[in-house]
């Protein structure tokens, strides 16, 4: 049995990349593994957020990974900040990494370039990311290609601290799916589809209604060319949408270039809004039963407690390696 942790921030409603390029991994791996999903509050705040705004993505965030098919009898979902272990271990972590290697996270120059205020969490997001991860002996953490670089560095907080002080810490794989690892901008398919664009018709949201889907994917940027052939390079967005039908169906590429040889873009983005749609609609249903219920709560309240508990063990150990407190 491998144990399997993955987080998704409550920055905003969450686009169909966050759900390609990872929850839709989660749910095959629930059936195999011990599985861990957070809903990561504390990260959310390295940037500001308006506090009735976060409180409202966070309960919507944990309805999405229910109707997205995480079963709470057979994984632990939880709120990052109502597991207090988090920010001991992240601070912890701060304490072994190097202000160095964290201003080389992509992400962090992202999110900071042209900003004349940047937290001081920004810059030390990946110790707390590391430390999700490394409080449950975590084997394998699957995410998007986005997060690989932080992956990185939680491996070598990871071992860092094994040889340092004492070899507690589980050094944890990634996991990347075949396709949909990175679903591009539907305006711009050279840049990732993010929660965050100001270009509405970027990016297609998990509670888009049908009618808004169609309208986005039929507006994606495509080529002049009239062929649909996966060509990251030169067919950038024609790529992304194959990307995405495949994802959506199963389907391989090959077996959607084939089917549409001699057919033009408009039945191709037809059909790709199409099975958009048959995924998200169902789960959209389930959401909407979902999201005012005590069950929703009574689920967060089970999950805290037993991410709880397997937290604390370790937080124990690494007090101890560190010297931490008192004996006891
Ligand atoms: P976040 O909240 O930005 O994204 C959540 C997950 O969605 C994936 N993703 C994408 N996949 C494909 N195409 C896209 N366009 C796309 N955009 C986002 C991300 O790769 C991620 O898997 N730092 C993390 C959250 C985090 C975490 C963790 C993840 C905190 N602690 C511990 C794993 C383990 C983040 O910002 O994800």
């Amino acid at each position: 049995l491998k144990t399997i942790f993955s987080g998704i921030q409550p920055s905003g409603t969450l686009t169909l990349g966050n759900y390609l390029g990872a929850m839709k991994q989660f749910v095959d791996l629930q059936e195999e593994n011990h599985c861990y999903f957070c809903i990561v509050d504390e990260h959310a705040i390295t940037v500001p957020q308006d506090r009735l705004k976060l409180r409202e993505n966070i309960r919507s965030l944990a309805a999405l990974y229910l109707a997205s098919g995480i079963d709470p009898e057979k994984s632990t979902l939880f709120i990052q900040s109502e597991v207090a272990a988090h920010t001991q271990l992240g601070w912890m972590l701060q304490s072994i990494s190097y202000i160095g290697e964290l201003e080389r996270m992509t992400q962090f120059k992202d999110k900071s370039a042209g900003k004349d205020a940047v937290s001081s969490s920004l810059l030390t997001y990946p110790p707390l990311m590391a430390a999700d991860i490394l409080l449950y002996k975590t084997d394998l953490v699957p995410v998007g290609d986005d997060q690989k670089q932080h992956l990185e560095l939680t491996r070598n907080l990871a071992q860092r601290f094994n040889n340092k002080f004492n070899d507690i810490f589980t050094v944890p794989e990634v996991s990347i799916p075949k396709t949909g690892a990175r679903i591009m901008s539907l305006q711009d398919p050279t840049k990732k589809m993010s929660k965050s664009d100001s270009n509405q018709k970027a990016s297609i949201f998990m509670l888009d209604d049908e009618k808004k889907i169609e309208k986005k994917i039929k507006s994606a940027v495509t080529d002049s060319e009239g062929i649909v052939k996966f060509d990251k390079e030169n067919k950038p967005g024609v790529s992304n949408l194959l990307a995405i039908y495949a994802s959506c169906t199963g389907s391989s590429i090959a077996e959607l270039e084939s089917k549409y040889r001699d057919k033009g873009y408009g039945q191709f983005k037809q059909d790709t809004a199409e099975a958009v749609i048959s995924v998200l609609k169902p789960l959209q249903a389930r959401y909407y039963e979902l999201i005012d219920s005590q069950e929703l709560d009574d689920i967060l309240d089970n999950g805290a407690d037993k991410a709880e508990q397997a937290a604390n063990k370790m937080l124990a150990k690494a007090k101890k390696a560190m010297g931490l407190g008192r004996v006891k």
